[in-house]
C-alpha cells in the first residue's frame, strides 16, 4: 500500500542573468492512497508535479512537509527497507552502454540482494515477456529508445517488488509494445501488486486504472475511478475532463 499524506516540495532556482531567486512550489498539500491490486494513474500537464511526487514515493527526494508510507514504512525513516519493496521506472534512467541486458540484470539483481542465477533467470523471463529476449546478449549502445525503455522496465521489476512506481511507462513505445507493457501491468495488478503510474496517454488510463488523480500546478484537483471523474465533469472522456480543468486553471490573455 502507498499512503501519501499532505506532502509539499518546492525548488529554488536562480535566474543567472538577474541573480534573482525564485521558488517553485512543485507539490502542494497532495494526499492519496493506493491499495494492493490497484493501478493509480497520476495525470496532469507538463510541470504539474507528477514526477516530483513519484520521486518522493520512491525515496529519491524527501517531502518538506507531510509524510509517505510504503507498505506501512515511512519513506524518510526507513528508505532502504522501502527501496527493497519497490520497483521504480524513471523517465531519465541511464543504462550501461558497454554491457548487455543479461550482464546488467545480473548486476542489478545483486544490488537487490538476489543471487546472480535467479536474477539472470527472472531477468531473461522479463526480457522475454517484453519481447526483447533476442537482444539479451547484445551490448546496449545500439539500443533504440523503446528497447532501452523495455530493459528499464525489466530492471525495475527484477526483484518482484510489491509496489511498482512507473513514470510514463509507455513513452517512446509503439502501440504494439505499449500494449505488451499494459498487459504486463494488468497482470501485476491481478497478482495484487500496488501500482502507481504517470502518463499523458489518457485512453490507456481509462482502460487500466482503478483510480486516477489529476494534478494541476502542484495540487490534486480531483480523484476517483475514471468513471467517477468523468461523471463529475459531465464528460465522456478523460481528455474532455483535462480540457475543462485547463480552461478553469490557465491564465487568460495570452500570458
Ligand atoms: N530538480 C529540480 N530542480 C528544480 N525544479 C524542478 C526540479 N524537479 C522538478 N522541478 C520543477 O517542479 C515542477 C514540477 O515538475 P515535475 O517534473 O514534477 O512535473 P511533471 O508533472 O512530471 O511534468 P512532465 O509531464 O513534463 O513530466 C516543474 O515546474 C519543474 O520545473
Ligand atoms: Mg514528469
Amino acid at each position: 500500500m502507498i499512503e501519501v499524506s499532505n506532502i509539499y516540495k518546492s525548488f529554488t532556482l536562480k535566474d543567472k542573468r538577474t541573480l534573482k531567486i525564485k521558488t517553485i512550489a512543485a507539490v502542494q498539500d497532495i494526499s492519496f492512497s493506493v491499495l494492493p491490486g490497484e493501478i493509480y494513474g497520476l495525470l496532469g500537464p507538463n510541470g504539474a508535479g507528477k514526477s516530483t511526487t513519484l520521486r518522493m514515493i520512491a525515496t529519491l527526494m524527501s517531502p518538506e512537509k507531510g509524510s509517505i508510507k510504503v507498505s506501512g514504512l515511512s519513506t524518510t525513516q526507513h528508505p532502504n527497507e522501502v527501496r527493497a519493496k519497490l520497483g521504480f521506472l524513471a523517465t531519465d534512467m541511464d543504462v550501461y552502454e558497454r554491457f548487455t541486458p543479461r550482464e546488467q540484470l545480473k548486476i542489478f539483481g545483486e544490488f537487490q540482494g538476489m543471487d546472480p542465477e535467479s536474477a539472470e533467470k527472472r531477468g531473461l523471463q522479463l526480457l522475454d515477456n517484453l519481447g526483447i529476449l533476442d537482444f539479451a546478449n547484445v551490448k546496449m549502445d545500439g539500443f533504440s529508445s523503446g528497447q532501452r525503455q523495455k530493459f528499464n522496465i525489466a530492471r525495475a521489476l527484477l526483484h518482484d517488488p510489491q509496489v511498482i512506481i512507473f513514470d510514463e511507462p509507455t513513452t517512446g513505445l509503439d502501440v504494439l509494445t505499449a500494449k505488451t507493457v499494459l498487459d504486463l501491468l494488468i497482470n501485476l495488478k491481478t497478482q495484487g501488486k500496488t501500482i502507481i503510474l504517470s502518463t499523458h496517454i489518457l485512453p490507456m488510463v481509462e482502460k487500466i486504472c482503478s483510480k486516477v488523480g489529476i494534478i494541476y500546478q502542484g495540487k490534486l484537483q480531483t480523484e476517483g475511478s475514471p468513471k467517477q471523474v468523468m461523471e463529475r465533469f459531465n464528460s465522456n472522456s478523460l481528455d474532455e475532463v483535462f480540457f475543462t480543468l485547463a480552461d478553469s486553471k490557465e491564465p487568460k490573455g495570452g500570458q
